[in-house]
């Protein structure tokens, strides 16, 4: 069975066509990235009006055909409805209900969070259950445990600030541009010891509980550039061990609460997801603190950071079509809300 993926919930603008759930037919994704750089974040009235621009060409990309020649050969259209920035949102649900209309063809809503996670299921095996996923985006830090692909149970998530966001703001201090991720990791990669000589904290490293806090962090990064500012030390040299530790912080503290969550729920997976999950510290990391007992999924970057792959994969493995009436854009569904 062929679906059409279509995501649209932050600045990218993506569609793909999956088969039977994990193979990969094509997977095109456009992007506002540069238009939002100067601002050093996401401008929702920008995003949207791109990808009003680009979502029917980007649809015609993936499916190999302008769409008014002939109906393509797909069972099913799958769509992100949440969460996400709304005006983006409302631009890829109402292209899916006019097109699932033309084409007369059934649609699923999928919610953007358990989306990320089937970039896992695109891999060559299956991940089995109970599966633990760290879903770690820009807007999101959460730990759920998949008991099936129905059954899906929020067991902490961040009180603040996201890792992404986290990222992306020390980045900003740092004058290092957006998005912050990957910026703070290519510095980082130029601080060569093994420690770094200032110290920031890891919050909640030892809390009894899955949560997460990141702004503190932040907080820490704020008053040390202020400092060593004053004081007329911050250059290149400091930016990257700023970089390194920053990095070393954020990744230390997702991976100590993640593997704890596998052992506490005798997670046979893990399964990492979301635009952080692309970084390459944390995945060393993690591979160094699984056990054989198992398995560790990390989909490669490209699947990490948003597109329509994984949404279509979603559909395929829970194939709930609904009517018209209930795919609605919802900028604030929670990672635990299956859609039905
Ligand atoms: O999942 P995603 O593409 O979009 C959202 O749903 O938010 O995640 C974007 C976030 C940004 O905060 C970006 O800085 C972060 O993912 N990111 C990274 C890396 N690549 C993207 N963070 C750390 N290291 C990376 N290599
Ligand atoms: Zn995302």
């Amino acid at each position: 069975m062929k679906i059409l993926g279509i995501e649209t919930s932050c600045d990218e603008t993506a569609a793909a066509i999956i088969k039977d759930g994990q193979k990969i037919i094509s997977n095109v994704v456009a992007s506002s990235l540069a238009l939002h750089q100067k601002s050093g974040g996401i401008i929702p009235e920008i995003a949207a009006r791109e990808q009003l621009r680009c979502i029917i060409p980007v649809i015609e990309e993936a499916l190999g055909q302008k769409l008014n020649k002939k109906k393509p050969s797909i069972e099913a259209i799958a769509v992100t409805v949440g969460p996400g920035l709304i005006g983006s949102l409302l631009v890829g649900v109402e292209t899916a209900k006019g097109l699932a209309y033309l084409w007369q063809k059934p649609i699923i809503p999928i919610n953007h969070l358990q989306g990320h996670l089937y970039a896992n299921w695109l891999a060559r095996k299956e991940p089995s259950f109970p599966a633990l996923g760290l879903v770690v985006s820009g807007g999101h830090s959460d730990l759920v445990l998949m008991k099936s692909h129905q059954q899906i149970k929020w067991l902490g998530g961040t009180r603040d600030d996201a890792a992404g966001e986290c990222f992306d703001k020390c980045a900003r201090l740092l004058n290092l541009g957006y998005p912050g991720g990957p910026a703070i990791s290519q510095e980082a990669k130029k601080f060569k010891e093994k420690r770094a000589s200032i110290n920031l904290p890891r919050p909640m490293i030892k809390s009894n509980d899955f949560d997460f806090s990141f702004s503190g962090l932040k907080t820490a990064v704020l008053n040390k550039v202020k400092k060593l500012k004053e004081k007329n030390k911050f250059n290149a040299k400091v930016v990257s061990e700023m970089s390194f530790e920053i990095q070393e912080a954020i990744t230390d503290v997702l991976v100590k609460k993640t593997i704890k969550a596998t052992e506490k729920y005798e997670a046979k997976s893990l399964l990492l997801a979301g635009g952080v999950s692309a970084n390459q510290r944390l995945r060393e990391k993690m591979r160094e603190k699984t056990n054989s007992k198992i398995d560790l999924f990390i989909p490669p970057p490209n699947l990490c950071t948003d597109n329509a792959a994984p949404i279509a994969s979603n559909a395929y493995f829970n194939f709930l079509p609904q009517p018209f009436a209930k795919i609605q854009a919802n900028s604030s569904l929670t990672i635990e809300e299956m859609i039905k």
